[in-house]
């Protein structure tokens, strides 16, 4: 019998995840069924509970619930709780384990443009929010040569420097305007914050006028598919990575979780693709 997924958060109308894995279900010949549920902050508690009565075999988590949703979970893995938020929870015979696989699903599609040569990059992450502490913990984990933070608030990136280095990677907590005088340190520079985004999408969260020629510049953002950040250093001969392959490669590491079956990833981005105008 098909097994039932979902995603909780708010608001989640425009989310792309249940096209991309009822599709995954489909291409495989799964019954399964994945579907969006809309939930209020005040209804969080609830709705986990009614996740466990219905016996939902799966689901995910999104703004505003990542942190929050940590409490109502009998069990949380070590790089979710150095992350301090879940995006994936399995429902192992009742019992409700939660992980994050943004910051794992980063780092395998940053791969597929660096190969190896990551472990010998210096790297930038600009922004301290929930994303960055994703991006942040698995380059420590994978080991850069140098990792670097900035931030607008330049004490939260400080708090996340110290809570999210497992590696003790060599690196410096910079403000956007440090790091814009800085830059040709810079091997990649990721961009975690959510200026760029559509509709804002004529802002940019740092000057590239700095920019090392052969640099690398990835982006998390999805909407638009190349924001004025990528269009910049583009421009400027950089690589650019957009956020399509974390949101796919997130989702394909959930499904891997729920189903024990690797979905086709390809066909999963060319659904999301598809959804963003791109195709
Ligand atoms: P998420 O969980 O998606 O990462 P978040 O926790 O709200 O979202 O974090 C947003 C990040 O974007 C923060 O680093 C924030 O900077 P502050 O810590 O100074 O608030 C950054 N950010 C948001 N809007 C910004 C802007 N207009 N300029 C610079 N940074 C911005």
């Amino acid at each position: 019998m098909g097994k039932l997924f979902g995603l909780i958060g708010h608001p989640v109308g425009h989310s792309m995840s249940p096209s991309m894995h009822n599709d995954a279900f489909r291409l495989l010949n799964q019954e399964h069924h994945y579907h969006a549920f809309d939930v209020s902050e005040k209804d969080l508690e609830a709705a986990v509970t009614g996740i466990r009565a219905l016996e939902i075999s799966g689901f995910n988590v999104t703004i505003p619930h990542k942190v929050e949703v940590i409490k109502y979970l009998d069990e949380v893995d070590a790089e979710a709780k150095l992350i301090g938020a879940v995006n994936t929870v399995v429902n192992v015979s009742g019992r409700l384990i939660g992980y994050n696989t943004d910051g794992e699903g980063y780092l395998q599609s940053l791969l597929k443009t660096t190969g190896d040569q990551l472990h010998n990059m210096k790297v930038l992450v600009i922004g301290a929010g929930g994303a960055a502490r994703a991006v942040y913990t698995v380059l420590s984990r994978y080991s850069v040569s140098e990792l670097h933070i900035a931030n607008r608030t330049k004490e939260k990136a400080r708090h996340l420097a110290t809570e999210c280095n497992q590696r003790r990677i060599e690196g410096t907590v910079w403000s956007l305007e440090e790091a814009e005088e800085q830059l040709d340190l810079f091997d990649l520079i990721i961009n975690t914050t959510s200026v760029g985004m559509s509709p804002r999408v004529a802002e940019l969260p740092i000057q590239l006028d700095k920019l090392k020629a052969d640099a690398v510049v990835s982006d998390l953002i999805y909407n638009p598919l190349k924001t004025k950040l990528l269009q910049e250093a583009e421009a400027k001969g950089a690589t650019i990575i957009n956020g399509v392959g974390m949101f796919v490669e997130q989702g394909a590491l959930a499904f891997e979780k729920w189903t024990g079956t690797a979905p086709d990833r390809k066909h999963m981005e060319k659904v999301v693709l598809q959804q963003l105008g791109g195709l």
